[in-house]
């Protein structure tokens, strides 16, 4: 219950927002253990958010999170997700509260800059989803 997983979405990497981005969430207490840029496929995203299949927005999110390169993470910190989710702010950029990472980056309700994992079960899958165990340090 001291990790969480989480990832920089395409927009904010392709807009060069990696680094202000690591800045709060390293500023946040968090501890990066895993790190590395990649690109997802539509198909490698829609497994992802294989939760969301049956929402109307679920085939603009697999394009979206496809489109270019994503930068994913895993962090520590005791109560991670809860506080990262804290860290980041709500989904929607609007309703985002002043000092969070999408009040700063998030574009939209959808470009929304960051990925936080939801519970420690998927932050587990999500971590195994983009890391072996030889990558965590
Ligand atoms: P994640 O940390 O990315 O999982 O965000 P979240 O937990 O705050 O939101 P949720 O799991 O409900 O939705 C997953 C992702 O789908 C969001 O981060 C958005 O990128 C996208 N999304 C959610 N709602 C909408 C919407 O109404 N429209 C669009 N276009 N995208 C949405
Ligand atoms: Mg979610």
């Amino acid at each position: 219950n001291n990790r969480t997983y989480s990832m920089v979405k395409p927009h904010a990497v392709a807009d060069n927002h990696v680094g202000g981005i690591l800045k709060m969430i390293e500023e946040g207490g968090f501890r990066i253990v895993a790190l590395k840029k990649t690109q997802l496929t539509a198909a490698q995203a829609g497994k992802f958010y294989e939760v969301h299949a049956e929402r109307p927005f679920y085939g603009e999110l697999c394009q979206m999170m496809s489109e270019g390169p994503i930068v994913a993470m895993i962090l520590e910190k005791e109560n991670a997700v809860a506080d990262f989710r804290a860290l980041i702010g709500s989904t929607d950029p609007a309703e985002a509260a002043e000092g969070t990472v999408r009040k700063a980056y998030a574009k939209s309700k959808g470009e929304n800059a960051v990925h936080g994992s939801d519970s420690d079960e998927n932050a587990a899958i999500e971590s195994a989803f983009f890391f072996s165990g030889l990558e965590r340090y």
